[in-house]
């Protein structure tokens, strides 16, 4: 399944995309074409240069929409073409932008459609520099970032990286998801938990034996690090706690990644204080070790005997502060059961003051741990309980967010 196809927050969004002449030009045609795929509205504006790498035809092709090159400009509809595009553009993003671009952008230079359109969009600007190695530190193009910055425009830092020439430096044009990631960002950015801290957990936690073995579980992470991104979509600010994942951090959260349950514990204790909301969809071991073997234990010693001791519960204990500290003012925990889902995942709402559970069947099919669907069922402190039908992580975190909204008395 391809996730890129679930992106709520750019369905029907009008997306300028400007592309300068750059080698990274190829890579605009896969944004082009991942945020097609999300739903936006994609129009392409290329500048001479940049038809040198590509051609209209190719992001014709991907977003099925008209593309705008300069002979565009000169022909009899041209001196209002770009005020339309400008006017009807809700963010305008140029990747990759090249030096000589972001000096035309800086100066307020209007020599083609390309910065034409630029000086008359309304809309958020975001550029995605590319250069080769040497030339994005050159005190020339900081200083014209710098100024284009201070208007307000945003820029996503290039990459350290291998570049055409062979040479290793920063200036590569990050990737597509990354880029999406600053384009949600800054869609989100007005939404309707713009100015709420989110701390959110996520991942399966690791209790050492020895120096290399470990007590551990499936999770991982995909749910969390969804519910993180939906946060984000929203507007609210993210602080995501993660146990061992290979998973990229969604663009603008903060991440903190720990290993056991007792550093996901000191790092909850640590942000939930300023936090809004908690969303527990961690999955922390219950028991430890008591004694752990800094050297890895020889299988010859032979077998050895494992005691083991509980861990904290962390939302217990963030239950306990908030009754005197009354933050979070919402703690939503998850439930993975296999047996009697409701009563014990009710349970466990009420023992630990939940607002809302998360309750997984993790015997079924295609849902719990390590795959990348969910079978959710959704209980509150009301006793409403609502099942929902097999999604991706994607859309479990969507309708989770829904009920928050609900239970914050927000709407979408
Ligand atoms: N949780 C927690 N601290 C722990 C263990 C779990 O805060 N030490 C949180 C989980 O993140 C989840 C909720 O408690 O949001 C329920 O976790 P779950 O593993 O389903 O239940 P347990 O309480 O551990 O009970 P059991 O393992 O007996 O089902």
């Amino acid at each position: 399944m391809n996730l890129i196809q679930q992106i709520p927050l750019l369905h029907e969004r009008r997306i300028l995309l400007g592309v300068s002449g750059s080698i990274a030009a190829y890579k605009a045609a896969d944004l082009a074409s991942k945020l097609t795929q999300a739903g936006a509205l994609v129009d392409v504006i290329l500048s001479d240069a940049a038809q040198e790498f590509v051609s209209p035809i190719t992001f014709q092709s991907v977003t099925g929409r008209n593309v705008y090159t300069d002979v565009e400009l000169w022909a009899s509809e041209g001196h209002i073409l770009h005020v339309g595009l400008a006017e009807n553009a809700e963010l305008f993003i140029i990747a990759p932008v090249t030096a000589n671009t972001i000096g035309k952008l800086a100066h307020g230079l209007a020599d083609s459609l390309l910065t034409l359109t630029a000086l008359a969009v309304k809309c958020p600007l975001l550029l995605a520099p590319a250069m080769d190695a040497h030339m994005f530190e050159n005190p020339a193009v900081q200083d014209n970032l710098a100024l284009l910055r201070q208007r307000g425009v945003f820029v996503v830092e290039p990459a350290e990286g291998r570049m055409a020439s062979g040479l290793v430096g920063k200036g590569r044009l990050v990737e597509t998801w990354e880029l999406i990631g600053h384009i949600r960002r800054q869609f989100g950015r007005r939404g309707p938990l713009a100015g709420l801290l989110f701390v959110v957990t996520a991942g399966g936690t690791q209790e050492p034996i020895d120096a290399v073995r470990a007590i551990t579980n499936r999770s991982s992470g995909k749910q969390g690090f969804a519910l993180a991104q939906a946060a984000l979509d929203r507007g609210a600010e993210v602080v995501l706690i993660a146990g061992p994942s290979h998973l990229q951090t969604p663009i603008g959260a903060k991440r903190i990644d720990v290993r056991t349950a007792a550093e996901m514990r000191d790092a909850v204790l640590n942000e939930v204080d300023k936090a809004d909301v908690l969303l527990m969809a961690a999955a922390v071991a219950d028991f430890r070790a008591t004694q752990t073997s800094p050297e890895k234990i020889k299988r010859s010693k032979g077998v050895p005997q494992i005691q083991l001791e509980p861990t904290d519960d962390i939302l217990a204990l963030v239950a306990n502060n908030r009754r005197t500290k009354g933050w979070p003012r919402l703690m939503i925990g998850f439930a993975a059961e296999s047996e009697d889902l409701i009563t014990n995942a009710r349970a466990k709402l009420l023992e630990r003051d939940l607002a809302l559970i998360v309750a997984n069947d993790i015997t079924a099919h295609d849902a719990g741990f390590d795959v990348e669907t969910n079978q959710v069922t959704l209980i509150d402190a009301e006793g409403g309980v609502q099942e929902l039908p097999l999604m991706t992580k994607v859309e479990v975190a969507e309708s989770v967010f829904q009920r928050i909204l609900r239970l914050l008395e927000l709407s979408e």
